[in-house]
């Protein structure tokens, strides 16, 4: 399932060893933050381990030499080790809160897109109301994230864009990003939510200047331009269905659709249905009400997400699966 082959840092095939590339406004900065501490530590790193390696090998046990008590304290060391530490501390908080507000302070008028997670796949849904499973995003525009967990706790991390946040059932969480390069970019999920986890991965679209419209417009309107079995298609593949449907006869955390439509299938009450187009419909929009003998239930509701044209054209294609 994986588009991109994470490297070993899991970023962007364009980032070098070290980090990813600064594709969003706040990346330089954060970097400059993370860059900052990382070379403080490193030199009380080298300077102290580098005194204790000296001073073992200076000070160490010798035949006829006595060893000598503990010289008596020197205020002077121990109010310089207190002082630089503390003011340290202080440039440290300064530039790290600094960030955050910038960080954590949207902009007006921000482009604002609607994500909702649930296991194990993304939806982002426009303004318009199309719902897509990659992030597509203007390029140089404030985009803010209202996110919400049909189920579990996940958690959106895009590196390139030095960006992550939490998703949390029951409650809303935003970010905001402003993406000032041109490109595709990875998406992770960083909360461990279950079996498929490390699948949870898709990628963001950064539209150069003036095309973003172009394309929502587009994509808004797919199931005009196919037919409707391969509307259904896109749609088992966008809207996450096949995470867990599989459609060459392999049983996954649901049954497979190959040849669903018109089995008879037992159901954990004991009793047995036809798969009809009734029977799919209602396990798309109330998946516990007619549960599967064998199956977990763990198939979350797509009330309100799916319209009836798209439950129709997903029942179209199941039907071509023989
Ligand atoms: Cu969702 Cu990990």
């Amino acid at each position: 399932m994986l588009r991109n082959v994470p490297n070993l840092f899991l970023a962007d095939a364009a980032s070098n060893l070290w980090l990813p590339s600064q594709s969003s406004s706040v990346a330089a900065e954060v970097d400059g933050v993370f860059s900052f501490i990382f070379w403080i530590s490193m030199m009380f790193f080298v300077g102290i381990v580098g005194a204790l390696l000296y001073f073992v090998v200076r000070y160490r046990r010798r035949p006829g030499v006595e060893a000598q008590r503990t010289v008596h304290h020197s205020l002077w060391l121990e109010i310089t080790w207190s002082v630089v530490p503390f003011l340290l501390l202080i440039v440290i908080f300064f530039v790290g809160f600094t960030t955050f507000v910038t960080m954590a302070a949207e902009p007006e008028g921000a482009y604002e897109i609607r994500v909702v997670a649930k296991s194990w796949v993304w939806s982002f849904q426009y303004p318009n109301g199309y719902i897509d499973d990659v992030l597509h995003v203007p390029i140089d525009q404030p985009v803010k994230l209202v996110m919400s967990s049909d189920d579990v706790m996940h958690s959106l991390f895009i590196p390139a864009f030095r960006v992550k946040r939490d998703i949390i059932p029951g409650r809303y969480t935003s970010l905001w990003f402003e993406a000032t390069e041109a490109g595709t970019y990875d998406l992770f999920c960083t909360e461990y939510c279950g079996t498929k986890h490390s699948d949870m991965i898709t990628t963001v679209v950064v539209h150069p200047s003036g095309e973003f419209q172009t394309w929502l417009d587009k994509a808004s309107n797919f199931l005009e331009t196919m037919s409707p079995a391969e509307g259904g298609k896109v749609l088992v593949k966008r809207r996450g269905c096949a995470q867990c449907h599989s459609v060459d006869g392999s049983k996954m955390v649901g049954p497979s659709f190959l040849k669903l439509y018109g089995q008879s299938a037992s159901l954990d009450t004991g009793d047995t249905i036809t798969v009809d187009d009734n029977y799919i419909r209602e396990s798309i929009l109330e998946p516990q009400a007619k549960a599967r003998a064998g199956y977990r239930k763990v198939m979350p509701t797509y009330q309100g997400q799916l319209k009836d044209e798209e439950i129709n054209a997903i029942i179209e294609y199941i039907k071509t699966l023989k």
